[in-house]
């Protein structure tokens, strides 16, 4: 059932990134053609491989992903950049098991998740995922704190407190924990979508726009405490965002346009960023 992903081909044209550090033993075994140089590969947190996604037939077919392929490494903070439609949150669902590929591979940590089964999918998202829709997907019966939760009570796990409580200070939800959906604002609802990935520490965090409705400052605290989870407790985010100002809390950026990466950014700044957009025409 689980299998080792093969070494990961660097998608031309983007050069290949530095590695974090050492790779696993099960990328380091047996790979390398042998006299090749020992070059560390970095270690994916998740990678999909000449993946495809098509939706509809016929007339109405839109190919949302061309051909890609593309890791994300644990332990580093990689942001999603491209046009409306280009197909972000198609390489977000289906990188994170949410959605299956027409065609291709993908994988989170070792496992392949294009041959699991609906069941074990679900069971390996659980563990391993945590997910910040677009919008949102809040349970409208469960207010805040239940939705933040949600996850971890269907797991069978309780919150650690203080991290629960870091979280809450953060997304500054702790007077609103008790409302549901319905009485809260479009940018509170986010926040409870992104407390609920972050109180779970899962493997690998996928956001798709998450300070997309909130103020300047809502969004710097939000960013910022991802940012920490990626630099003092190791923890892996990708994330979509229109935003540049938002992007530059990552170290790595990739663009997408018509389904496929057509770029890279390796520790963006503001006004590289917005530079490479320029030059992308996005
Ligand atoms: N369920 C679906 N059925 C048909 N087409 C779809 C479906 N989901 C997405 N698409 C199409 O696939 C393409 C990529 O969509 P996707 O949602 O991934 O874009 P996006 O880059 O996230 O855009 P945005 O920035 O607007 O959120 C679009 O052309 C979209 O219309
Ligand atoms: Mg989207």
């Amino acid at each position: 059932m689980t299998e080792t992903p093969p070494p990961f081909p660097p998608a031309s044209p983007i050069p290949p990134f530095p590695s974090p550090g050492p790779p696993p033993a099960t990328q380091a075994a047996g790979l390398q053609p042998v006299g090749a140089p020992a070059v560390a590969a970095p270690v994916w947190a998740a990678q999909v491989l000449d993946a495809s996604k098509v939706y509809g037939t016929g007339e109405a077919q839109v190919r949302a992903l061309d051909h890609v392929t593309v890791g994300f490494e644990h332990g580093r903070f990689t942001a999603i950049m491209g046009p409306s439609g280009s197909g972000k949150s198609t390489l977000m669902q289906c990188a994170a098991g949410l959605d299956r590929l027409t065609e291709g591979r993908a994988f989170i940590g070792d496992t392949e998740i294009t041959r699991l089964s609906e069941k074990q999918l679900t069971l390996l998202r659980r563990e391993q995922v945590g997910f910040v829709f677009q919008q949102f997907n809040l349970l409208p019966t469960l207010d805040a704190r239940e939705n933040i939760t949600f996850p971890l009570d269907l797991a069978g796990r309780t919150p650690d407190p203080a991290w629960m409580e870091q979280v809450v200070q953060t997304v500054g939800l702790a007077d609103r924990l008790h409302h549901k959906p319905s009485e809260l604002s479009g940018g509170q609802q986010q926040r409870v979508a992104v407390a609920r990935a972050l109180v779970e520490r899962p493997a690998i965090i996928f956001a798709d726009e998450p300070t997309g409705n909130l103020d300047s400052q809502s969004s710097a605290e939000i960013l910022r405490f991802m940012q920490r989870a990626v630099l003092d407790y190791g923890q892996t985010v990708v994330m979509v965002t229109h935003d540049p100002i938002a992007a530059a809390y990552a170290s790595r950026i990739l663009f997408l346009a018509d389904g496929r990466i057509v770029d890279e950014l390796l520790d963006p700044t503001r006004e590289s960023i917005l530079a490479r957009m320029g030059n992308l025409g996005a």
